[in-house]
């Protein structure tokens, strides 16, 4: 489905220059001002900086209502994708717009397991690492090395399919010999027998000298914690994809690009800073009360972690899945955190408080996946690699759609100039 124009807008702009300007609407009836020609027609751009009310692109992967908490890709319901869907399958979808069927299923599936491995001459990038490094600066790294292993990625006219099969797999793979090298274990190969999610537990959790058997409930825990990470629609890191490769820059560099956006603590490095910031509270004694003070005087200018998000004001419908997955996991496992009850704790106080009400922060994403991902074992410095493992099949699907797309230009945005004017160059000697 491709977007409406209709009707239009008048802009009045200074000295009373009416500019006429069309109105692009959407399948949901969400209504933009297309504002491509008026520098041309007024010398005017506009300014919007954050790009808190400006929308980059159309695009027909995912839909968000932020005031109703709706989360749909495709055109199907989040809580029923992760419910009944599965990573592989959500991850079709959102790449190739539908949901495959049997043969497809099975062939997408076949795909995946056949290019898990990664090139054997890629490991000695591993072992140049020092074992303190963050595993986001190794996956992006060796996310943009593919390039160098898949030369032929550089050429657009090239088998994207199997690029984008190629990339969606071995992520998986550099994930958990990421995790392996920072524990000092030995790679673990990934094993064909095993579905997507299970495979990526057994490379992470297995050791050479026992048995590792997947449990249902871990698998299907990861499955749904990548389904509710699969896509956002134009987010820092999507929009950072777009972005480079809206210059040409071929697949692994445009990914590379959105794991690097992913990677700040205001984005998907919030799930980790969750986790800090509870242990942070706990250390001092597990006042969640004194913390959340702290934050509504901003001492330090600290924010609560994992709450607010620039889209959802009223309650993020991902948040409401993971609060009642974390409890059935810990159940599960019979784990009892004290992590969760300062948690638990500290969004009774922030809900009621009139501070986050009337900035309607709710709890987002991130608040409650960390402490499923500790559950299962996840270090905390790979809870954004988790969160990229997730996000991969949006941003190849974002990736799509741009270079699809006819109408795509470089991006390029404007900016209003505000330092000095033009001055004389003085010589070093007489200054
Ligand atoms: N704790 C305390 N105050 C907050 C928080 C928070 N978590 N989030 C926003 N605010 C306050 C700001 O201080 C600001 O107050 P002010 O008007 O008095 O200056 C106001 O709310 C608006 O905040 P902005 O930063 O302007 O809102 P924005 O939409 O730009 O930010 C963001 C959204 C970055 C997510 C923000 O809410 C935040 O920093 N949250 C904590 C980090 C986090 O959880 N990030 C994960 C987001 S979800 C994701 O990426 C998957």
């Amino acid at each position: 489905m491709s977007a409406e124009t209709k009707q239009t807008a008048k802009l009045v702009l200074p000295a009373g220059k009416e500019i006429t300007l069309p109105v692009i609407t959407g399948s949901e009836d969400e209504h933009a001002v297309d504002i491509k020609t008026l520098r041309a027609d007024s010398g005017f751009i506009t300014l919007d900086s954050g790009f808190m009310n400006t929308g980059s692109t159309t695009s027909g992967i995912t839909y968000l209502d932020g005031e109703e908490g709706i989360l749909r890709y495709r055109g199907y319901a989040i809580e029923e994708l992760a419910d009944k869907s599965d990573f592989v399958e959500v991850s079709y979808l959102l790449i190739n717009g539908k949901l495959p069927n049997v043969a497809e299923r099975k062939a997408f599936s076949t795909a995946l397991t056949r290019h898990s491995l990664i090139h054997e001459d890629m490991h000695q990038f591993f072992a140049g690492y020092p074992p303190t490094s963050h595993p986001m600066a190794v996956l992006s790294a060796m996310v943009t090395s593919m390039s160098a292993y898949y030369p032929d990625s550089l050429d657009r006219n090239s088998a994207i399919d199997l690029h984008i099969t190629r990339l969606l797999s071995k992520v998986r793979t550099i994930a958990a010999f990421a995790y392996k090298k920072s524990i000092g274990q030995p790679l673990m190969y990934p094993k064909n027998s095993l579905k997507y999610c299970a495979n990526f537990l057994h490379m992470m959790f297995a050791v050479p000298s026992e048995e590792y058997e997947v449990s249902p409930v871990l698998e299907k825990a990861v499955n749904q914690l990548l389904i509710l990470h699969a896509d956002h629609e134009q987010n820092c890191s999507t929009s950072t994809v777009r972005m480079v490769g809206s210059s040409g820059a071929n697949l692994y560099a445009s990914i590379a690009a959105g794991i690097l956006a992913l990677w700040g603590p205001l984005h998907g490095g919030a799930n980790q800073a969750v986790i800090e910031m509870l242990e942070d509270v706990k250390a001092n004694g597990g006042d969640g009360k004194k913390f959340i003070d702290d934050v509504k005087n901003k001492r330090d200018n600290r924010r609560l972690m994992g709450f607010g998000h620039r889209v959802y004001k009223n309650f993020d419908p991902r948040a409401k899945i993971l609060k009642k997955m974390c409890d059935e996991v810990l159940a599960h496992l019979g784990i009892k955190d004290p992590l969760l009850d300062i948690a638990k704790a500290m969004e009774e106080v922030a809900l009621k408080d009139d501070y986050f009400i009337s900035k309607k922060l709710y709890p987002n994403v991130d608040f409650y996946s960390g402490i499923i991902y500790r559950a299962l074992g996840i270090p905390t410095n790979m809870f954004t690699v988790m969160f990229a493992l997730g996000r991969l099949p949006g941003w190849i699907a974002h990736w799509k759609e741009m270079v699809d797309d006819p109408q795509t230009k470089i991006g390029r945005p404007r900016q209003i100039y505000t330092g000095e004017k033009l001055r004389k160059y003085v010589a070093i000697e007489s200054r």
